[in-house]
């Protein structure tokens, strides 16, 4: 199967990325090289690290960057690592790094990954099959309080209790093992009036099990700051989101590092000492343009954030 994946926000990644032929980047989330390929055909004697937990993703990138294996290193590991990860390659400061979050469409088109609603596969769902936990486990064994919160938080779904309810009663009888069993208990879950007119009843609750079982929110928040502190002066970081609670994590993230001073707003000098560690790029967060929103629909809720170290 071949690596299909249109890469989001291409141009403007690139452009915030100031890119320099001697530079040496990071892209944690390599998946299928998309931008990396953008990247590393603007280097000279520069480098790229690139990084994906996903060992097809690894395959697939190795392959589309092959003509400039000079300039690239890929390493499997996930981007939380990063410090570690530079540190192993004796590099202290890069130029620029940057995430584009989420699930690569090649890991939603390969059914039997159980990222999908669409194919009926085992519920697997995991970026890295090194690690034992799979979407199966989560629905089978949270509680229905927990199911509850993560479907309405990272589902953002106004039907999440009736759902948490409806696995629970089902797997009371039997074990939930495939994608279709799932799908099963979301659907009479939900009101048929709703099903009909919204999207797909259980993109929801897909997106939450994906969120909760690869801890995406976690190691998001884990990283920016370590990120931000790998930088040269005037580097980049840059980060395409494409859910609402990891672009509120990026944007907080940011701004604290621009602004970390937490002495009351009546002091007429910082004695906090928290020093700034750059600024914010983007006051706004860039969004598609029309063209790629019509073109690529998984580009619907990306944002891009960028921030620049201080020099
Ligand atoms: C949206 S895709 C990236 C696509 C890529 N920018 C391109 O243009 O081809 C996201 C990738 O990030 C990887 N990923 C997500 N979270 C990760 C993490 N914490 N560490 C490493 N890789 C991660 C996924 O496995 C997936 O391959």
């Amino acid at each position: 199967m071949t690596f299909n994946h249109k890469s989001v926000l291409l141009n403007e990644v690139i452009e915030s990325l100031n890119i320099k032929a001697d530079g040496c980047y990071v892209d944690g989330t390599l998946g299928g090289g998309g931008h990396a390929l953008e990247v590393v055909k603007r280097l000279g004697s520069g480098k790229l690290i690139g990084i994906d937990r996903d060992s097809d993703a690894i395959k697939a990138a190795t392959q589309r960057l092959n003509d400039y294996s000079n300039n690239v290193i890929i390493i499997r590991d996930n981007y939380v690592n990063i410090e570690n990860i530079l540190k192993k390659e004796n590099i202290d400061k890069v130029d620029g790094i940057y995430i584009d979050l989420g699930v690569s469409s090649y890991q939603l088109d390969t059914a039997e990954r159980g990222f999908t609603y669409r194919y009926d596969a085992p519920l697997d769902m995991r970026m890295d099959d090194r690690n034992e936990l799979k979407a199966s486990d989560i629905v089978n064994d949270y509680s229905e309080s927990e199911l509850f919160h993560i479907i309405r938080d990272y589902g953002e779904d106004r039907f999440a209790k009736n759902i948490a309810k409806h696995i629970v009663e089902y797997r009371n009888k039997k074990r939930i093992e495939t994608t279709f069993e799932l799908v099963d208990i979301i659907k009479a879950s939900i009101p048929m009036k709703i099903q009909v007119t919204g999207g797909h009843p259980a993109k929801r609750t897909f997106q939450a099990i994906r969120i909760e079982l690869n801890k995406e929110l976690e190691v998001l928040t884990d990283s920016l700051d370590v990120m931000i502190d790998l930088l040269k002066p005037g580097g980049r970081l840059s980060v395409i989101t494409f859910h609402s609670l990891e672009d509120r994590i990026v944007k907080q993230a940011f701004k604290k590092a621009e602004s970390p001073c937490v002495c009351p707003k009546k002091f007429p000098v910082c004695v906090c000492g928290n020093k700034s560690k750059g600024r914010v790029i983007t006051r706004k967060a860039i969004l598609p343009s029309e063209e790629e929103l019509e073109e690529n629909s998984r580009s619907k809720s990306a944002k891009l954030r960028v921030f620049e170290k201080g020099v």
